[in-house]
């Protein structure tokens, strides 16, 4: 393979041996292992340093004009030295005739390293082209023990999307669902076995309002055509009588009047009937709430299409058992952790849990007066249920930062009900608000809207360029793919906590780090390569020695951190780290083309700067793929 040839090339150097001498070195998936093993080897020498503290010390930078890898020394811990003066020692004692790396560079603290460019571009290129859509996926990660695959793979549950029938689907569940699919992905790529499940908010009083509303006012041919819209209008309709008929009875009773036969008859009180007899399994209620589920699932699927996600399971709040819930409670009861508060049951989590933390659980009820169950006892027990069902090794709640209180309440009673091991594989991933979210009808805006809307956007903006617009295949399709990515790369832009505002001259303009750039970006080297008609046997043929341009050296040192950012990714959970990976890789691209052109050249250098862009071409779709985007050809 290419990537034996490179280490057999560096003196010394064998796969096995890598393997061996650094347990967490992975040259086939990641050259650029190589490149630290190499490294730790040579700076060993020179400080006297163990090469195993060495290894995992080598840090990336920031930029490439900062090296490629870096080192503090303060972190090899050497006592009684000025790490400046250690840093200009050892700088002056390495080898000039290295064969990976240039003489370091000493500044401050550090030593920055810098590769050659010969062996990068000749090394890495093959080995992207050898690995494609699998390079920068990294298995080993995933393994339940990495010395004996045959123990097979950890398991990752994601929950995510989660949204509420008859309920907008609104930001919070938009980006729950771009983030959800993201580590979806992530995860996979790295090996585990990953279970993506979407909880809907598909039980409660509530779903007892709608059957009234549907008795009332509902058509059957709405419903099955579409039935989110149909649903939500028919929730607006008897919630806001339902106001209306509180206000009327509140007044009366102020009034004197006796209102016990009013309250009786309420829709609240109707409602609440009906729910019970959803909770009693009547077959002719639950039968009718099935109906709204399955068709809410069959459109949410179609738009979880549109956007490259699937799910495995579709669970929901009502897939709760109440036999389960009611075990629960009393095993609470018994262990002391929730206790009787007028008529409710309450888990006073400042008895519970010493100092500030238990102040700041507060105090959640678990059990109202009239018995029913609430979200948080939900939520406890189908945690537990879900580890019975696939005893996973960890578990991801993609869920607005709106709800940390919530899932810190609920893995805290998963540890004092004993489960600390289970606990501690649970993890919250939360994030910001969508604010801006403008509207047409109101107050609410669906997902469906949205994303029609921008495809709309960027379908006009496609249509302004006549040449092009009439080469693209299917233009609504495509203009419907890079609405999707304008929505998704503003929402993956930054810091998942932070808030942003949605804004969609922005999201679909192609100045900045836009998703639509990202597009041009992908698609133009598609375009360079049907008009340079290369095969892929030219590529594979070409003279990589001729790429010795800075710009061509640059391109190779990036798309060489790649396996990299997979890795740092998956301790950062943030989209946010692969694209900004992807925009300086972009950018690099973009300020080549006039110093490397392809179509135009001489025809072997023509081989070599292709093989160079198509290799871009691959760790670009790669990228784009694992954050749920639809890399285009042509637009
Ligand atoms: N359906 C909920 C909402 O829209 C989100 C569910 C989050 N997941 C959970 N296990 N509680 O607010």
């Amino acid at each position: 393979s290419p990537i034996e040839r490179l280490a057999q090339r560096v003196d010394g150097l064998s796969l096995g041996a890598l393997a061996e001498r650094y347990p967490n070195c992975h040259p086939e998936t990641n050259p650029f292992d190589l490149y630290r093993a190499h490294l730790s080897d040579v700076l060993a020498r020179i400080t006297g340093v163990d090469h195993k503290i060495i290894y995992p010390a080598l840090s990336w930078t920031q930029s490439l004009d900062k090296g490629d890898l870096m080192l503090a020394a303060p972190a090899l811990r050497i006592k009684g030295r000025r790490p400046d003066e250690l840093v200009q020692e050892w700088a002056a004692q390495f080898p000039a005739d290295d064969p990976l790396f240039e003489k370091p560079t000493a500044v401050n603290y550090f030593m920055a390293f810098y590769v050659r460019a010969g062996p990068i571009v000749q090394g890495v290129i093959p080995i992207i082209r050898h690995q494609g859509a699998d390079y920068g996926r990294c298995s080993f990660h995933g393994l339940r023990d990495p010395a004996d695959p045959a123990k097979g793979r950890k398991r990752i549950v994601v929950e995510f999307s989660s949204p509420n029938i008859a309920k907008p689907f609104h930001a919070g569940h938009l980006r729950s669902t771009i983030i959800g699919g993201f580590l979806a992905n992530l995860y996979e790529l790295a090996g585990w076995d990953v279970v993506r499940i979407n909880y809907l908010g598909d039980w409660g009083k509530q779903y007892g309002l709608l059957a009234l509303a549907f008795e009332r006012y509902g058509d059957e041919e709405a419903l099955t055509r579409d039935p989110i819209n149909h649903l939500f209008q028919l929730y607006v309709r008897i919630n806001a009588e339902m106001t209306a008929e509180k206000e009327q009875i509140e007044q009366r009773r102020q009034a004197g009047e006796d209102v016990a036969q009013l309250e009786a008859d309420s829709l609240d009180e109707q409602a609440r009937r009906y729910f019970r007899k959803m909770t009693d399994r009547d077959p002719a209620a639950l039968a009718q709430w099935r109906r709204f589920r399955d068709l809410s699932i069959a459109r949410y699927r179609e738009t979880y299409e549109r956007l490259n996600i699937r799910f495995d399971e579709y669970s929901g709040e009502s897939q709760v058992s109440e036999e389960a819930m009611h075990r629960i409670v009393e095993q609470m009861e018994a262990k002391g952790i929730c206790r009787e508060d007028k008529g409710a049951l309450i888990v006073d989590f400042q008895a519970l849990v010493p100092g500030k933390e238990g102040k700041r659980l507060e105090k959640p009820i678990v059990r109202k007066r009239d018995g029913t169950a609430l979200y948080l006892t939900r939520d406890i027990s189908e945690l537990l249920a879900r580890h019975d069902k696939y005893q996973f090794d960890h578990m991801i709640y993609v869920v607005a930062s709106a709800q940390d209180l919530h899932l810190k309440q609920l893995f805290k009673i998963i540890e004092l009900l004993g489960h600390q091991d289970i606990a501690a594989k649970c993890q919250h991933v939360n994030f910001g608000l969508v604010l801006g979210m403008s509207t047409r009808r109101g107050t609410v805006k669906f997902l469906d809207d949205i994303l029609r809307d921008v495809a709309d956007k960027m379908h006009e903006t496609m249509r302004r360029n006549e040449t092009k617009y009439a080469q693209v295949e299917d233009p609504a399709a495509t203009a419907d793919t890079l609405g999707i990515s304008s929505v998704m790369v503003q929402d993956m832009s930054g810091k998942r906590i932070n808030n942003y505002t949605f804004n969609m001259d922005a999201m679909t303009s192609f100045e900045g780090d836009t998703g639509p750039y990202l597009q041009y970006a992908h698609a133009r080297v598609s375009s360079i390569r049907r008009r340079a008609g290369l095969s892929d046997d030219d590529l594979a043929a070409a003279d990589l020695s001729l790429l010795t341009e800075p710009h061509a050296v640059n391109i190779v040192r990036l798309l060489a951190q790649w396996p990299d950012t997979v890795q740092n990714t998956l301790r950062t959970l943030e989209p946010t780290t692969v694209l900004t990976y992807l925009f300086r890789m972009t950018h690099a691209l973009s300020s080549s083309y006039d110093h490397l052109q392809v179509v135009g050249s001489e025809r072997e250098l023509m081989k070599a700067r292709m093989a160079l862009y198509d290799a871009a071409h691959t760790v670009l779709g790669n990228g784009m793929r694992l954050l749920g985007l639809n890399p285009v050809e042509r637009m």
